[in-house]
């Protein structure tokens, strides 16, 4: 594929504010290509890693994240020069506030990949003006592609997906994580944890945000939530749910903010009531002081 700078000088939509269906489409076989390629570059390192570091204490960062990020972005600059990125290794290029932004994780789920625990994912999305609006996720473990794009739907593999139909806790499975701040806060996430584990089939914990999306989007799970999260964790994930038919808000309901870092996403059915419960346990939160019988009481049904 030709660089596109040229295509869009050229082209009748730069004349336009909205990005074009046509063009949508073009962004996200972008977004394939990279992933693609990154997840090529994390097999070839899986099992072979030379250096571990930890960027703070229990979050780790690999030659394999460096090498895959290396590869996203020569895609990314190759097709799309003027595009601004940001990437979690390296950083933010070009203009974070402009049209398109690239948020990208070249390696979500690095604790697991550092294990050979095979759950992780290339995640890449596309914000314009700041929605996320592109997002292609790659699971190398088990080759699945998860794309989608406003307006486009979402598909596993080329195959149309949808979220689930649980419309009871008592029937749905979750997923969350802990964000790595959570022995330094009370807002670890571990209250509502046992909270929504007593009330429905389960509670996973994947190790990978994206993958988590991903999973609701195509009705495995049935809703996620987290804190503590970045813009490279979420924006594809997002896109991908979304166009899956799920719903994406803060916890107590209100409007997302990818800035919060804290989502709950569900396939709509059930978000109503997860967010109730994440409300009932947050509001007691703050005046529980011994932990135990903070829990006791959260798991009287
Ligand atoms: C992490 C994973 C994990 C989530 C963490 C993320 P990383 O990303 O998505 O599931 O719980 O909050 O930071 O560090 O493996 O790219
Ligand atoms: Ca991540
Ligand atoms: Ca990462």
């Amino acid at each position: 594929m030709q660089p596109l700078t040229n295509y869009y000088l050229n082209s009748y939509e730069i004349l336009m504010t909205e990005t074009s269906p046509k063009e949508l489409q073009i962004f996200l076989d972008i977004a394939t290509e990279a992933a693609l390629a990154a997840g090529a570059v994390l097999e070839s390192y899986l099992g072979n890693l030379e250096a571990i570091e930890e960027k703070r204490p229990g979050d780790l960062v690999t030659e394999a994240d460096k090498a895959s990020e290396a590869t996203v972005l020569e895609v990314l600059n190759r097709h799309l020069p003027n595009h601004a990125i940001l990437a979690e290794e390296s950083g933010g290029v070009g203009d974070m506030g402009g049209q398109y932004l690239w948020a990208i994780d070249p390696l979500d789920g690095t604790t697991n990949y550092a294990h050979q625990y095979p759950f992780f994912s290339v995640s890449i999305g596309l914000l314009i003006d700041g929605v996320p609006q592109v997002g292609a996720i790659f699971t190398p473990f088990n080759r699945e592609l998860f794309r989608g794009a406003k307006g486009l739907g979402a598909t596993c593999n080329r195959r149309a997906i949808a979220v689930s139909q649980t419309s009871e806790l008592s029937k749905s499975l979750l997923v969350t994580g802990f964000a790595y701040d959570r022995r330094q806060t009370d807002d670890n996430n571990y209250a509502e944890f046992a909270r929504l584990t007593h009330l429905t089939q389960g509670v996973r914990r994947s190790g990978s945000a994206s993958v988590d999306l991903a999973y609701v989007a195509c009705g495995r799970l049935d809703g996620y939530w987290e804190r503590g999260l970045s813009p490279w964790d979420l924006a594809a994930g997002i896109v991908i749910l979304e166009e899956a038919g799920g719903q994406v808000t803060a916890y107590d309901g209100s409007p997302f903010r990818l800035d919060s870092g804290r989502i709950l996403a569900t396939n709509g059915k059930l978000h109503h009531s997860i967010s109730g419960e994440l409300e009932l346990v947050r509001q007691q939160h703050p005046a529980l002081s011994d932990r135990d019988s903070a829990f006791k009481k959260l798991l009287v049904s």
